[in-house]
């Protein structure tokens, strides 16, 4: 019997090394992109019934759908995540899923808030990069006007939070910068290019210059909100939202930031934020309380490590933005980013067709001062996944 078991077990050690050694790099990645085809074409099946966009998992277990009626800053990822997998795809299903479910919040285009980049750029923008629908350009640059209205000269950024109502009201800030509004400045740098008009990209250079002035700290860690006076330009508070405290390392805002440098330097080629993102990607690859699987903790400083949650969209920014790092510094950053994929792909992190809400991946916070979205799936940690996973696709396809 034992001889049976052995035998038996060395014939799967060797049908598995055989099957292991004939998986390729780039099966792995196609074989990640069809699971989130599959996974998501139930999500979308799912919205199309809601009429709404999803966003997470309630506490009750229902999904939380976002309707389009108020302003949310997650509510582009959904569209973006279909126009990605329009593109891998070609199968209109996808393309029209985007189509109808961004025109939900289409009139936010003309609401001064700092996150219509976001919003507009991952759907009307790669819609508008897929299709050359002249309607999407119009709404990205309406979008992107809403946003150089928040500019303030004196201060060199765009205005965060307004500080008139809701808890930011009770912060006693002026003029809030968060890292994460380096995001926003895609679109701007795109409305640039779509348009000629400079004043799109001096707008998006001088929110990226401030930001790297005050931002960071000695270790290239950075603040979540750097609080300006508005008549003078003064950095006058240097504080924290979403992270533990205000001299600790949120995990997304460092990822943000690593993202924000990446494709400034893809617009600009400064050097300088070619030197700012490689400052930024030692402190988060490098850093001692990293777990081993470098799925980092929700903030680098959170006190009940190792058992603090994880964030998982922290990690899908960070592969997105080491990808594209790849096509300007070869090599250097590549198998660290591969090997974040693969963990992100992992039974770990990935959930199994047709659990987690239709969902791809688990384990995202979204701000646990807020005591809001712990450890569960969020739409951008799928959204940069996905990401990523084309930016691999076409990187591997260029290598062949
Ligand atoms: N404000 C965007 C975020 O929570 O990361």
């Amino acid at each position: 019997m034992k001889k049976v078991f052995n035998l038996l077990l060395s014939g799967i050690t060797i049908f598995s090394m055989v099957c292991c050694d004939s998986i390729t790099p780039q099966d792995a990645n196609l074989e990640h992109l069809q699971h989130a085809v599959e996974q998501t074409s139930l999500l979308l099946a799912d919205a199309g019934q809601k009429g709404a966009i999803p966003r997470t998992i309630k506490p009750d277990g229902s999904t939380h759908y976002i309707t389009g009626e108020k302003f949310d800053w997650t509510e582009g990822f959904f569209p973006g995540t279909c126009w990605y997998l329009y593109e891998f795809t070609k199968d209109a299903v996808w393309k029209d899923g985007a189509a109808k479910f961004q025109k939900l919040y289409e009139p936010h285009k003309d609401w001064s808030y700092h996150d219509v980049g976001f919003i507009f750029n991952c759907s009307y923008g790669n819609g508008y990069r897929l299709t050359g629908d002249e309607a999407f350009k119009q709404v990205m640059i309406d979008a992107a006007n809403s946003l150089v209205g928040r500019f303030n000269p004196v201060v060199g950024a765009i205005k965060s939070w307004d500080v008139d109502k809701g808890w930011q009201a009770t912060r006693g800030w002026t003029y809030p910068v968060i890292i994460d509004n380096m995001m926003n400045l895609e679109l701007l740098f795109e409305v640039h290019l779509i348009t000629g008009d400079r004043k799109y990209y001096d707008v998006a250079v001088a929110h990226a210059n401030t930001t790297m002035a005050n931002h960071f700290r000695d270790d290239y860690s950075s603040y979540h909100v750097i609080d300006y006076n508005p008549e003078t330009g003064e950095a006058v508070r240097k504080h924290t939202a979403q992270g533990f405290s205000h001299e600790s390392a949120w995990a997304r805002g460092q990822a943000w930031g690593l993202y924000g440098y990446v494709m400034c330097y893809r617009y600009t080629k400064d050097k300088a934020y070619l030197d700012m993102v490689e400052k930024i990607a030692n402190y988060i690859m490098h850093h001692p309380k990293m777990p081993e699987d470098n799925i980092p903790y929700w903030d680098y400083n959170a006190p009940d490590i190792p058992n603090a949650p994880r964030d998982v969209s922290a990690a899908t920014i960070t592969a997105s933005a080491l990808i594209e790092l790849d096509a300007y510094i070869p090599g250097k950053y590549y198998d660290y980013a591969a090997k974040l994929i693969d963990t992100l792909a992992s039974p770990s992190y990935t959930a199994t067709i047709g659990d987690n809400n239709y969902f791809i991946l688990k384990h995202s916070v979204g701000s646990i001062p807020h005591k809001n979205e712990i450890d569960v799936p969020l739409n951008y940690a799928d959204y940069y996944y996905i990401e990523a996973l084309l930016r691999q696709r076409n990187r591997n396809t260029k290598n062949k």
